[in-house]
């Protein structure tokens, strides 16, 4: 996820661009640029870093000009170097483009261009587009035009903001990824979200999928792809600037628990073809020397991890998870043929960076499973694979838990395929059709969600259990990691069949016990629930509508149904927002909650 913003108007554009910048930065933070326009050619700067340091080292002298874009990324294809930030420019700075979202088709587009005698500078998917823009000019077709044709060349998602030297116009157009337009007397502006010129005005247009936008001093023009003309409603929002970034939510958490549709898609997007995983950085015989498969994680990642391992050991692949405080006391045989899969949503987590050097010292593969590209684990690692869940600002990892988790599942389809003796899950097409599905299916709990109720019902509690089996025992054990770090009330996960080893003799009436239902060993939940019932404790069924549990509780948060691989994620999304309500119900600071930090960068 990046900001783009864009701007007409009369006096020069740069204090507006750097301000808009510094509102999208919960968008993205790892490099930032401009590029202004004056009559005398794109003036372009850009590097690695926020935008604070982009600010200290303009020289807003060359920046003069009344039309502008500006970018601040997260990157998803090539680390965050000043040659990778955005704007991007052709070969002769005549084109500048700043783009949010994945171009799929970019290293075929880059071929084609290349072997037109195109030059590249970057890592990245957005270059194609200026030098695209550019191919269509040299042929002498009028800007628009050439826009429009390189626009719909393009696959994939884009929210895109182009600017042409001498041309006091931006061009944009919108797939997959968020524009919105800004007016203000004589003053015009795109952006991917509100907040980037909220300080200037409150009438906005939300673009939608399919929609391109000419941006002149003078107004604006909306059509389709075609050019044929396209109306959208003008609204008037009335945020408080501070609190743009959170948008129309009251917390990041409750924007990123609700934002896992589009993360989810962009997780997956690319990733599978004709019924096949299909990961770019590892083709088929990536895994083949490897015999066995080590995760290691802490927190949250942990329990993401514990997916990975719990396919891989369907896959009849012998693999570990690992706690990655516990690691070098733990790690056990290792060698080459060991492919160590660290997962960190940030990539900087202190124990998890030990434990990786800890399996290069002893002559192991490792692989980093990360949400930030060229974080330390991705370059200290032997290979990174990205999570694409965009920035997650809370600190309690939700978004990112779902992306996670769907990411490894595929990884462990990728190298179950290569390892002799081992096999993906035998109805791998149903799975992966079914993960098609999974974005909407988020969509319709989160709108559908009634956890705010039983958050309610059952704040006066004395403690909340979560059970589950398989992979709803990770989801258990996440369940009760969000509950306790942000209500800071006592919540414990168990797999379901060790409650009668002890943890029963805690349940009472006054001890939820939450559910977790997947599809895999549920009529054991379901004794191991009906236990704790019969000594007094509510049980709450996270399940499907139509499964055999529902109706034998106290009661129900409903799920869609889906594959018994996803199920769990889904299950996952209504304990998110049990735990914030519950929070929100005690009036906790939830996106920064006491004593913890996002990235615990230190052992
Ligand atoms: C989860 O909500 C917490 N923020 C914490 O457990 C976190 O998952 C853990 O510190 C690991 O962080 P990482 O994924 O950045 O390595």
């Amino acid at each position: 996820m990046c900001g783009i913003i864009g701007r007409v108007g009369t006096g020069d554009a740069i204090d507006t661009l750097l301000t808009g910048l510094e509102n999208l930065e919960y968008r993205g933070y790892d490099s930032a640029g401009v590029a202004v326009q004056n009559g005398a050619g794109i003036k372009v700067q850009k590097r690695s870093g926020k935008v604070s340091e982009l600010k200290n080292k303009i020289d807003a002298s060359v920046l003069e000009g009344q039309v502008g874009i500006g970018h601040t990324r997260w990157s998803t294809h090539g680390p965050p170097t000043d040659a990778n930030a955005h704007p991007h420019t052709d070969s002769t700075t005549d084109v500048a483009v700043v783009h949010n979202g994945i171009i799929e088709n970019y290293i075929e587009l880059k071929e084609q261009l290349a072997a037109a005698g195109h030059e590249f500078t970057s890592d990245t998917d957005t270059e194609v587009i200026p030098h695209l823009v550019q191919h269509y000019l040299d042929q002498g077709w009028d800007s628009e035009r050439a826009f429009r044709t390189a626009i719909d060349e393009l696959q994939g998602s884009y929210a895109v903001a182009v600017m042409i030297s001498g041309e006091h116009v931006i061009y944009a157009a919108r797939r997959g990824s968020p524009l919105v337009i800004g007016m203000e007397d004589n003053e015009f502006f795109l952006a991917s979200d509100i907040p980037a010129f909220l300080e200037e005005t409150n009438d906005v247009i939300y673009l939608e999928d399919g929609d391109v936008v000419v941006l002149e001093p003078e107004g604006y023009r909306i059509t389709d792809l075609e050019g044929t003309p396209v109306s959208r409603e003008t609204d008037t929002v009335d945020w408080d600037p501070e609190d743009a970034g959170k948008g129309e939510y009251d917390h990041y958490m409750r924007k990123e628990i609700h934002s896992q549709p589009t993360s989810l898609a962009n997780t997956i997007e690319g990733r599978v073809a004709d019924g096949e995983v299909d990961l770019e950085e590892f083709p088929a015989g990536a895994f083949a020397d490897v015999d066995a498969v080590q995760f290691v994680a802490c927190g949250t990642s942990y329990h993401a991890a514990m997916y990975g391992e719990w396919l891989l050991r369907e896959a009849n692949v012998r693999t570990a998870v690992h706690r990655a405080s516990e690691y070098d006391s733990s790690v056990g045989p290792i060698d080459e043929h060991t492919l160590v899969v660290a997962v960190t949503q940030s990539g900087e987590t202190a124990d998890t960076l030990a434990a990786v050097r800890e399996a290069k010292a002893r002559g192991a593969r490792t692989v980093a499973v990360t949400n930030v590209v060229g974080s330390t684990a991705a370059r200290e690692a032997d290979d990174a694979l990205y999570i694409r869940a965009g920035p997650e600002i809370g600190v309690a990892a939700t978004k990112t838990f779902s992306s996670q988790s769907v990411t490894l599942a595929l990884l462990t389809q990728r190298i179950a395929a290569d390892i002799p003796d081992a096999a993906p899950i035998d109805d791998l097409d149903a799975m992966l059709e079914s993960l098609s599905d999974l974005p909407d299916q988020v969509e319709s709990v989160v709108e559908t969600s009634r956890a705010g109720e039983l958050a309610e019902r059952y704040l006066e509690s004395r403690a909340f259990f979560f059970i589950g089996r398989g992979l709803g025992h990770a989801v258990a054990l996440e369940g009760a990691l969000k509950f306790k770090e942000i209500t800071y009330e006592h919540a414990e996960g168990f797999t379901a069949g060790e409650l009668k080893h002890g943890p029963l003799a805690l349940v009472t009436e006054e001890t939820p016990v939450f559910s977790v239902f997947t599809g895999g060993g549920d009529e054991a939940v379901q004794t191991n629930a009906t236990e704790a019932q019969s000594r007094g404790a509510p049980i709450v069924t996270v399940a499907p509508d139509d499964h055999q549990a529902v109706g034998t509780g106290d009661a129900h948060l409903s799920i869609p149904d889906t594959h018994p691989v996803w199920a769990g994620l889904l299950a996952n999304v209504q304990l998110q927002l049990l735990s914030y309500h519950a929070a929100n119900e005690l009036g906790r600071p939830i996106d920064k909650p006491r004593n913890l930090a996002k990235s615990v960068t230190v052992e």
